[in-house]
């Protein structure tokens, strides 16, 4: 005779069967979810005004109207990056080395609620780019030290070029204009930084929108929905009100980027979008800026008792058996300015933290790790955040345009290999088909 505990214990047990895997969690293993290699590619200064200009010989008039890149440029990855990373068109400062072509292997599979994406990528250089500028000593002050290698400060003074790898995504759900034929292109213009016409900080600052209510100094991306003019300026935007019009009507795209120093470390991605600027969605993302402006020093330093060192030195920060992000929970101290510091000794300019709140804290797993010079980031993201104002909200059976764009060896902005837009299907027919989970 059963006892009513057994009894309850197998009613239990088939609730359990009947509602399937409890734990929403990535496939553990990949090997049966298909893989898309994609071609990524060194776009330069290939931006929104040069395509629609004259030197776009003969496809000016096309891209006016709309038409897709790849109904042109099909299968040409290889020929157009390589042209472009040698700086014979569209890049005034080529990087020696620089591969001209990325293979991004992509796969993803969703269940109800999440999608679930693995990405793989050769890096250029024998170790990860998990190190990112830091702020270091001269025997009196801390001084920022490490550039992007597109930095004047770099190329031209022959100063270290250190910063983050990444990994962005940019997707859309078909409110953008154009976006599915033109993808990325519609966010890079002329006018921000690293580009043919950047605009001047003072500029900047003095502008109503981006320097009086954004705060901001420079230009970012943008989509031209945001702007009142047929050359999409940087200066002519519409008003704030007109913008959360577009907004609410979700003429945004969502822009994720997994961070080799500023995310992965506590197994993040960040999460924004773009609209009349590169924005972080609402909320507290994962990084904030390691510096105390009244002081002039930084905020944190590395708990010496839990890592071993309150700091490090250029040769120490790309040895990858120790920490090399400074996190809140983890590993950090008050910064101490009597700590005996010597010349040279450096600490992260940046440090993360687990606690992070709303949009901008949307994607909580996302991990990456580095192998015989391949990263592999494995990152689940939510179909619907619960955020729909500043997410692309997924559904299965759903087509997605997606971009993606790899940074690779310490670079920024325009120095990234990037993709023509391309769909994903949540369980549905599309270039990239999330398989279901069952
Ligand atoms: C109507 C066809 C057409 C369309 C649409 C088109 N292009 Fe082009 N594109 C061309 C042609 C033709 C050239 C080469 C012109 C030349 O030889 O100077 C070119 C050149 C380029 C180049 C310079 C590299 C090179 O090989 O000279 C880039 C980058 C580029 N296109 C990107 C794009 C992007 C991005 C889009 C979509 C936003 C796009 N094109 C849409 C036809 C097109």
């Amino acid at each position: 005779m059963k006892t009513l505990t057994s009894r309850l214990l197998m009613t239990l047990g088939s609730v359990v069967l009947l509602s399937g895997p409890v734990l929403a969690a990535p496939p553990s293993d990949w090997s049966g979810v298909p893989t898309k290699t994609v071609k990524l590619f060194y776009p330069g200064q290939s931006s929104y005004q040069w395509l629609r200009s004259s030197e776009h010989k003969r496809a000016d008039k096309k891209t006016k109207k709309g038409d897709s890149c790849v109904s042109c440029h099909e299968g040409e990855e290889v020929e157009i990056g390589n042209k472009i990373v040698s700086g014979e068109r569209l890049e005034p400062h080529p990087i020696k080395d620089k591969p001209g072509v990325i293979d991004l292997a992509v796969q993803m599979a969703h269940d109800t609620d999440n999608l679930y994406m693995r990405y793989q990528w050769k890096t250029k250089n024998p170790f990860p780019g998990s190190a990112h500028p830091h702020w270091q000593f001269d025997g009196k002050d801390w001084k920022q030290i490490g550039w992007p290698q597109l930095d004047k400060k770099v190329w031209g003074e022959g100063q270290p070029a250190i910063y983050e790898d990444r990994l962005s995504l940019m997707v859309d759900n078909g409110s953008v204009p154009m976006f599915a034929e033109q993808g990325c292109w519609l966010t890079c213009h002329d006018d921000m930084r690293d580009m043919p016409n950047v605009a001047q900080a003072k500029d900047v600052k003095a502008h109503a929108l981006l320097g009086k209510v954004l705060k901001k100094k420079d230009v970012r991306k943008y989509l031209p929905g945001s702007r009142t003019d047929e050359a999409v300026t940087w200066t002519k935007t519409k008003s704030a009100d007109e913008i959360a019009t577009v907004k609410a009507a979700g003429g945004f795209v969502d822009l994720m980027q997994w961070r080799g120093h500023r995310s992965n470390p506590v197994g993040m991605t960040d999460d924004g979008y773009v609209l009349e600027y590169r924005l972080f969605d609402a909320g507290k993302k994962m990084f904030s800026k390691n510096w105390d402006k009244t002081a002039k020093q930084p905020k944190y330093m590395f708990d010496a008792k839990k890592v071993g060192f309150k700091s490090r030195t250029m040769d120490q920060i790309r040895d990858t058996s120790k920490p090399s992000s400074l996190i809140a929970e983890d590993n950090v101290v008050a910064f101490d300015p009597k700590a005996g510091w010597k010349k040279g000794d450096m600490i992260p300019e940046y440090y993360l933290t687990r606690a992070v709140k709303g949009s901008a804290g949307d994607n909580q797993d996302a991990n990456g790790t580095w192998k015989d010079g391949v990263w592999t980031v494995v990152w689940t993201r939510k179909l619907d955040t619960g955020h729909p104002q500043d997410d692309k909200i997924m559904k299965t059976g759903g087509v997605y345009t997606v971009g993606f764009a790899v940074h690779d060896d310490n670079i920024t902005t325009r120095g990234h290999h990037v993709s023509w837009p391309m769909t994903v299907g949540i369980g549905a027919k599309a270039d990239i088909k999330a398989v279901t989970l069952k």
